[in-house]
């Protein structure tokens, strides 16, 4: 047992503790608390507020429901979508087990949508194929109408609350407990009550979700600030591939909000302000269902051209009035109200405004395909941190290398949340008793908040925190876009690393502690400059376009030099680079060797 020298840190004993409460962080703790296990799960918001509610599309799965489909025809699509850069063990574990894990949740109580006869109604999705691309286009995605992250988080928390899951809600992590044996537990903050907690576990998953919100204009919510990888980075530990940022091309113009990618995969296409479906001239054979990366490139390059729509030029349109209002109204009811909520336009009569905005964070905490976090010790860079686990949108196992194929986030959530609860339970097994913990084990966790509720503390830097994040984002969004060079890079690097030096003056005014807001966005802007910091620091480094990250000055990818992934830490407050191999090789079938891509 741990001694502590404080009765101000309340201290809880669990097996698991997982830290954030979306679809990942959920099935893994139903994984377990199924089996009996003492589970708890910290998270900074209700359970049913984690952003994967507002995932809308789907979940692939070769289930072959609609087009003739094969799990190995969805392993080559990811790896041709991930532009060579996803591991291709990890990768065949998704899709092999992707199959199974849909009918599961099918019996869990997701509502899926259905065919005619009954069985789960799959739509077609951007970089589906059939035969190794050469059969055409698959229909993959498993759909609730637009609202499938909604179904599945909800179903999630309905099943952790029978197998007897315990929710800490509102609690806010503030530092990873660590010593020579590992990972042993996380200090967390009360919101609700302004009090501390140790969480002491014998293992600790990170499901912390992305980091959109280093981005001004992103389809995530507010929660997304990329705590998990912000608390590796502080456990003096790396992050992996950050510079891969992907940006859905259909956000709502000006705003961010996700208009799905269901809706090209239901029929509609984009147009140009001549009214051109210039889709058709980037990517004769996919057209509007090309992959992420090469849509939101397309639109990009129309707006530069001058072809962009609206006053300024700065947007496409979507269109999807031709559909008729029934298949709207049925398959793409969110979508419906969305666009007149946060446009102003009723979709079954006009185009809706669309830009590309940040959408995910296909980086993370580096992870094997057993959701064990890995790093580099003396040149072996899988070397396993015991105790330590990270899945979801958080982590970076990495299926998705330079770019997700849509759909693949909810399976990558289910697969993975699921092998690291298996994998969880294997250490719980092996260790049985919580170790005594070192006596100020807490102390940097309370430091953490104190600095900010400091009375004492002043600053003649005026700075609000909301100005800092604002400026932050907006270098982001300006130098880190969907085309990048050096120039513009360097300059944003060196903006960024300039605004991060204010952190450490930073003040706030509310010094209270119960449901004190501004202390919470005070942290979650030193978790997002931490991360932007990697982001950029990675993006200036790689000399090459790949997947999300596309230079002007290096248009082609460089197999032969960059085809690894990047690991990014701070050490000493500075942003330091490490590179290590992608997994080239499956578990059991042959590789897919890197080609040109073409859709
Ligand atoms: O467009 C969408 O529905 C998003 C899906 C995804 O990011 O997987």
């Amino acid at each position: 047992m741990a001694y502590l020298s404080t009765d101000a840190v309340e201290h809880h004993f669990h097996d698991v503790v997982i830290i954030g409460a979306g679809g990942a962080g959920l099935r893994c703790a139903l994984q377990l608390a199924e089996k009996g296990y003492r589970v708890a799960v910290v998270s900074k918001v209700l359970p049913t507020r984690s952003h994967t509610v507002a995932a809308q599309g789907g979940m692939n799965a070769a289930l072959g429901n609609v087009s003739s489909d094969h799990w190995h025809w969805h392993m080559y699509d990811t790896i041709k979508g991930s532009d060579y850069l996803g591991d291709q063990d990890a990768i065949e574990y998704m899709c092999r087990a992707a199959p199974q894990l849909v009918r599961e949740l099918e019996h869990q109580g997701v509502p899926f949508s259905r065919l005619d006869n009954g069985k789960i109604y799959q739509r077609p999705f951007g970089g589906q194929s059939r035969e190794f691309g050469e059969g055409g286009q698959a229909s993959r995605t498993c759909a609730a109408a637009d609202r499938t992250g909604h179904a599945i988080l909800h179903t999630m928390y309905q099943q952790n609350l029978k197998a007897g899951t315990h929710f800490y809600e509102e609690f806010f992590a503030l530092d990873l407990i660590t010593d020579d044996g590992g990972c042993q537990g996380v200090m967390a903050w009360d919101i609700g009550k302004g009090a501390y907690h140790l969480f002491q576990a014998k293992a600790v998953v990170l499901a912390t979700g992305g980091a959109g919100r280093i981005f001004q204009t992103t389809t995530n919510a507010h929660i997304c600030t990329g705590d998990g990888g912000a608390l590796t980075l502080d456990a003096g530990l790396p992050v992996e591939d950050m510079e891969f940022f992907q940006f859905h091309p259909t956000g709502i113009a000006h705003v961010g909000p996700l208009i799905t990618e269901a809706v090209r995969g239901e029929g509609g296409y984009l147009i140009n302000s001549e009214g051109e479906r210039f889709m058709e001239r980037y990517a004769p054979t996919a057209k509007d269902l090309a992959c992420r990366d090469v849509v939101s490139r397309a639109i990009a390059i129309e707006i530069k051209e001058g072809r962009g729509c609206g006053p300024n030029k700065d947007y496409a349109l979507l269109k999807l009035d031709h559909l008729g209002s029934d298949v709207i109204l049925e398959r793409l009811p969110n979508i419906h109200e969305l666009a007149l909520r946060f446009s102003g336009v009723d979709c079954t009569k006009e185009p809706i405004p669309v830009q590309p905005t940040a959408h995910y964070t296909m980086g993370g905490v580096p992870t094997n395909r057993f959701a064990e976090v890995v790093y580099n010790k003396n040149g072996d860079h899988d070397v396993v941190m015991p105790g330590l686990y990270a899945v979801g949108e958080g982590a970076c196992v990495s299926v998705h290398g330079a770019n997700r194929l849509g759909g693949n986030s909810l399976l990558e959530i289910i697969v993975f949340g699921r092998a690291c609860g298996n994998q969880v339970m294997k250490r719980l097994k092996e260790h049985r008793y919580h170790p005594k913990l070192d006596e100020d084990c807490w102390q940097d966790g309370v430091a953490r908040v104190n600095r900010w509720l400091d009375e004492h503390r002043e600053s003649d830097d005026c700075e609000k925190i909301a100005n800092l994040r604002e400026e932050m984002q907006n270098i982001m969004q300006t130098y880190f876009s969907v085309y990048r060079t050096h120039e513009v890079m360097f300059e944003g690097v060196e903006k960024l690393e300039a605004l991060a030096e204010h952190m450490s003056s930073l003040v706030i005014e509310d010094k209270s502690k119960v449901f004190n807001t501004e202390l919470i966005e005070a942290m979650e802007l030193e978790n997002l400059m931490a991360l932007a910091r990697v982001t950029a620091a990675g993006a200036l480094a790689r000399k090459e376009s790949r997947g999300a990250h596309a230079r002007d000055d290096y248009p082609e990818r460089d197999d032969d030099v960059w085809m690894k992934h990047t690991l990014g830490s701070i050490l000493h407050d500075k942003v330091s680079l490490d590179y290590k191999p992608v997994r080239t090789l499956p578990m059991t079938v042959e590789s897919f060797p890197p080609k040109k891509r073409v859709y």
